[in-house]
């Protein structure tokens, strides 16, 4: 894998069929030709990914939408994307038969978004075609934040464009939008209350109510370390041995622990989605830590998507599953 920071390069991978990770303003995404079927199997075998887990398609120009959703095209799409875009949510609607079935896993909707980040519009830009890309983790580990998260999975990749670290640091809010109404299929840095905030009129549906659709990567576990993790509680003064804790608010006593890393020390819950995924990483890194305990946040606004993450990453070792 090259590494480096030549867009003209990697669009060049992307034009020929290879795979290039990429920084986005959420996480690392690791990108192949969307119309390219053969290039979009290389992503699933990479990040061996089971194939019935649906891609996001990137693009750097709302008008792509014309060639990637089936027409009629539903109005509030349009109203989200002209707000949001360029941004962290990604837009799931029918899709239209220039799709190929392997990014969609044969459902009969796609996944678009475009993304903020200045070097994946380019990419994308300079590539001249929509880029189907997941995070570029190994399916079910931690999302990367910085390159170094990608470097360390060790997959198959031709292309490794290195980005700065000013991050919202968690994926993208994906909606399905069908007519007027939308369903949060998962919670990001966009909120409900940001799309009222648009638009009152619209419909949204939570993840769990009355939900129509499925989105079948939104497995229970996810987002894990390789090392166990567990939600870290107040009444907890000492740690046992060889134990990282990850807080995101300076505490009046400090408990004890091998290691404390703080995503923010003042409970600013952006500062803690920025720093989550290189917490977590820099703990499953560290030889010192063998296990893992995390603070949970409050669940309102930013939180909800925070706590969403912090759930799947836990489910593995909570007793009540
Ligand atoms: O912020 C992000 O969204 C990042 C960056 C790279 O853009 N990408 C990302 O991709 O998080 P990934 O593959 O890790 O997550 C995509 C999510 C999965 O939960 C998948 O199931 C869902 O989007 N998804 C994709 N296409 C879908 C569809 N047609 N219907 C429902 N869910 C879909
Ligand atoms: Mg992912």
């Amino acid at each position: 894998m090259v590494i480096g920071k030549d867009v003209d390069k990697a669009a060049g991978f992307i034009r020929n069929g290879g795979l290039v990770a990429f920084p986005t303003e959420t996480v690392y995404g690791l990108g192949a030709d969307a119309l390219n079927p053969l290039a979009v199997a290389a992503i699933f075998k990479t990040k061996k990914r089971p194939t019935f887990d649906p891609l996001i398609v990137h693009i750097s120009d709302i008008a792509q939408i014309e060639d990637l959703f089936e027409k009629p095209i539903a109005p509030v799409v349009y109203k989200l994307a002209a707000h949001f875009w360029p941004g962290p949510l990604t837009i799931v609607h029918r899709k239209s038969t220039l799709v190929p079935d392997i990014v969609t896993s044969g459902m009969d909707t796609v996944a678009v978004r475009m993304p903020a980040h200045p070097l994946a519009q380019e990419l994308i830009r300079k590539a001249g075609v929509p880029v189907a890309a997941p995070s570029a983790n190994r399916f079910g580990q931690l999302s990367p934040t910085r390159h170094e998260h990608v470097v360390k999975q060790t997959m198959e990749i031709d292309y490794l464009l290195v980005g700065d670290y000013d991050i919202i640091g968690i994926e993208s809010t994906v909606l399905y939008v069908d007519n007027e109404t939308v369903s949060i299929l998962r919670p990001g840095y966009i909120t409900a209350k940001d799309i009222l905030e648009l638009d009152r009129s619209i419909t949204i549906i939570n993840k769990g109510e009355n939900l129509k659709v499925s989105s079948p990567g939104l497995l229970k576990s996810h987002y894990s370390p390789l090392k166990p993790l567990y939600y870290f509680t107040n009444d907890m003064q000492e740690l046992p041995e060889k134990s990282g804790l990850i807080l995101h608010q300076i505490r009046k006593t400090e408990p004890i622990a091998e290691k404390i890393i703080y995503t923010s020390r003042t409970g600013n819950l952006f500062e803690t989605a920025a720093n989550l995924f290189t917490a977590l990483h820099a703990m499953e890194d560290n030889p010192a830590i063998d296990t893992i305990f995390i603070e949970p946040v409050p669940e309102t606004g930013l939180g909800i998507a925070i706590m969403d993450r912090l759930r799947k990453a836990t489910y593995r070792y909570s007793k009540t599953k």
